[in-house]
């Protein structure tokens, strides 16, 4: 596993199987979730929790999500309030990431949606804690190739599961008073929340309460200019709906959940360019949407910011 390429496995059953033999002795394995790829460990060994920060260059304060198998599994590690086992039943297996109690702490938790995490989750018969699989700060991955990129040899294993169907990450929910706050908008766009949980709290500004919501996060090499209308010189432009001079499209007919699957993907090759920026049209705020412009909003912050 030391040459670069060589950690990249189609994820069948032998390479899943040796995957969860990875985690149960302290390893990384990077997978794919149907929102982005996971750099996973053992989330009930420290040590190999601490290899997680160490390989992103994550800072120590920023935590980390618990993927279970399902609630059943969920429920022997955290314990839920009312709200959020409500939201649990309604939207697991999903991409929605509940922030929960823990003896004192309080922990991230999802059930995802995808069934090579899920196999894994089963061979490996423990909870796996997976930040995106990123260098801290960099867009997310949304390929076993992007997480190579990023990350090389410092994982153990790249289950490749192809590209990641939703592209954007979960929707991470916390609690302030019993009632649900949106900490990052995600891949389960705010409507479908607050159809079942009415309307969503903002939360509390006094902390950092969750270190995706650091101003630069999810940035491309190359500056971002958002709501751009075309390309000025030396830029690259990145269209949504009917564009002309569009270097990539990403929804010619203007599809949000399209724009989410391909934006992260988009952003790496129109970075690849060495552009003088990445000028980005407009992208309409409602649904997906908000997401979406989290993530640029993110991309294009400057980077004195960054986390
Ligand atoms: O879709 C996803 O959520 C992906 C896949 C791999 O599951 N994971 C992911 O993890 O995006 P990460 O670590 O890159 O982003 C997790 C977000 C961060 O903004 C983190 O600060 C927040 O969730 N978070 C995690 N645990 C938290 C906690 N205990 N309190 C507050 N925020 C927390
Ligand atoms: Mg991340």
């Amino acid at each position: 596993m030391n040459t670069v390429a060589a950690n990249i496995r189609a994820a069948d059953a032998s390479a899943i199987a040796d995957a969860a033999k990875i985690l149960r002795d302290g390893g990384l394995v990077a997978f794919p979730t149907e929102t982005v790829y996971g750099l996973g460990a053992d989330a009930t060994n420290d040590r190999a929790v601490a290899a997680i920060f160490a390989a992103k260059e994550r800072p120590r304060f920023n935590p980390l999500i618990v993927h279970v198998a399902d609630m059943e599994a969920a429920k022997r590690i955290v314990v839920f309030m009312p709200a959020a086992r409500w939201l649990a039943e309604r939207f697991w297996p999903g991409a929605l990431s509940l922030l929960v109690s823990a003896g004192l702490d309080t922990v991230a938790v999802r059930v995802p949606d995808e069934s090579i995490a899920q196999n894994l989750l089963a061979a490996a018969e423990v909870p796996i804690a997976a930040p995106s699989a990123n260098a801290s700060g960099e867009i997310s991955p949304t390929t076993a190739e992007h997480v190579r990129q990023s990350l090389g040899d410092k994982v153990d294993l790249i289950l490749d599961g192809g590209p990641t169907r939703l592209g954007l990450e979960s929707t991470v929910i916390g609690f302030e008073h019993g009632k649900p706050v949106l900490l990052r908008p995600g891949s389960i766009p705010r409507v479908k929340i607050e159809s079942v949980a009415g309307p969503l709290g903002h939360p509390a500004y006094d902390t950092i309460s969750s270190p995706g919501q650091l101003a630069s996060h999810y940035a491309p090499d190359a500056k971002v200019r958002l709501n751009a209308l075309s390309a000025a010189p030396g830029e690259v432009l990145l269209a949504f709906g009917p564009a002309t001079g569009a270097t990539l499209n990403l929804s010619p007919k203007g599809d949000l959940e399209e724009a989410a699957a391909n934006l992260f993907a988009m952003l790496r090759r129109l970075d690849a360019e060495e552009p003088r920026a990445i000028a980005v049209m407009p992208i309409p705020d409602h649904g997906l949407g908000e997401a979406i412009n989290d993530r640029l909003r993110r991309a294009a912050a400057p980077r004195s910011l960054r986390a």
